[in-house]
């Protein structure tokens, strides 16, 4: 009898270099076939796949990216042990039916005597910057990068990074950049908890408590429901719903205007109710975009 065969999986081409990247885009692009993008830091789950699924569908070619940008980690953040399961990443993107990878190395982004860098004003301090000062630098910054070296039609940035999405869609916007942002709904476990790439820095009874970050907004949800519009009401909601979790310390409860992320009082038409909370040696990082009537 003939051995099984494995089914057929089409080779995923990877690229390091610039100019590797530039020609491999070029082919992509010989029959006038549209590029989506889906840049990532490796580490790759379903949230990261969920994205590859919704680029597949929005254009003729996928190209993703891994990259572990040391600019946007703070100097005592975990830059050093993010983890990077190569070999695992590169499977799990062929099986998605990636064409093209790209994996630069640290010299290709930024190299020596790089001195520019990208800053959008006034959302970059606040929420996520407030606690990582410089983050949103180092993400806008090699964002911009890839997004000039790679040229995609549409780019596919997550929910989850709610903050990260709406200041990329500015700085694109500002800058003229001529590409389309899609944001993917956010991924999550069978208990709610967001898939994140740093959940996998959990003890079992952290991992535990670690479904106080979406229950607490799974909270808000049901009380923005019924009717309450005070977000001081919201915050101590999902405040009463994190005092169960010993293991969970707050960083911030935030509920904002999804455009300027400017603090709201009363919840109108549109809000942004985020949160962030330290678990052990993990920070998680969960939101809602709220559009109610
Ligand atoms: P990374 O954390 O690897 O995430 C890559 C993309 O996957 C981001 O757009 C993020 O919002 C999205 N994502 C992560 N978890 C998700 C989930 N549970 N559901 C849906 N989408 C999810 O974000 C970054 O990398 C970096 O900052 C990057 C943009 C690559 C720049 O370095």
């Amino acid at each position: 009898m003939a051995a099984k065969r494995k089914p057929a999986r089409k080779p995923l081409p990877r690229v390091r270099s610039v100019a590797q990247l530039r020609s491999a885009i070029a082919k992509l692009r010989a029959r006038g076939e549209r590029i989506a993008f889906v840049p990532t830091m490796g580490a790759l789950h379903d949230g990261h796949l969920s994205l590859v699924r919704l680029a597949r569908k929005s254009a003729e070619r996928v190209v993703a990216s891994i990259f572990v940008n040391p600019l946007q980690f703070g100097p005592n953040e975990d830059f050093t042990r993010y983890p990077r399961p190569a070999a695992r990443d590169r499977a799990m993107l062929a099986s998605e039916g990636v064409d093209l990878l790209w994996e630069p190395e640290v010299k290709d982004i930024y190299p020596p005597g790089d001195l520019t860098r990208v800053n959008v004003e006034g959302l970059s301090n606040v929420l996520e910057g407030a606690s990582r000062p410089g983050h949103y630098t180092g993400v806008c910054t090699v964002v911009a990068r890839l997004l000039n070296a790679v040229q995609p039609d549409h780019l596919w940035l997550g929910q989850k990074d709610a903050q990260q999405a709406l200041i990329l869609e500015r700085m694109a916007a500002d800058l003229l950049m001529p590409v389309r942002i899609f944001r993917g709904p956010t991924v999550r476990e069978e208990d709610g908890l967001a898939r994140s790439s740093r959940n996998a820095y959990l003890s079992h009874a952290e991992r535990q408590q670690a479904v106080a970050l979406s229950q607490g907004l799974a909270a808000a949800w049901i009380l923005l429901k019924e009717g309450e519009r005070s977000a001081a009401r919201l915050a101590a909601a999902i405040r009463r719903e994190w005092d169960g979790y010993p293991l969970v310390r707050e960083d911030y409860i935030a509920i904002v205007d999804p455009v300027t992320l400017a603090p709201l009082k009363t919840v109108r038409a549109e809000a942004l109710v985020a949160v962030a909370a330290h678990v052990g040696p993990a920070r998680l990082i969960d939101n809602f975009p709220w559009r109610g009537r």
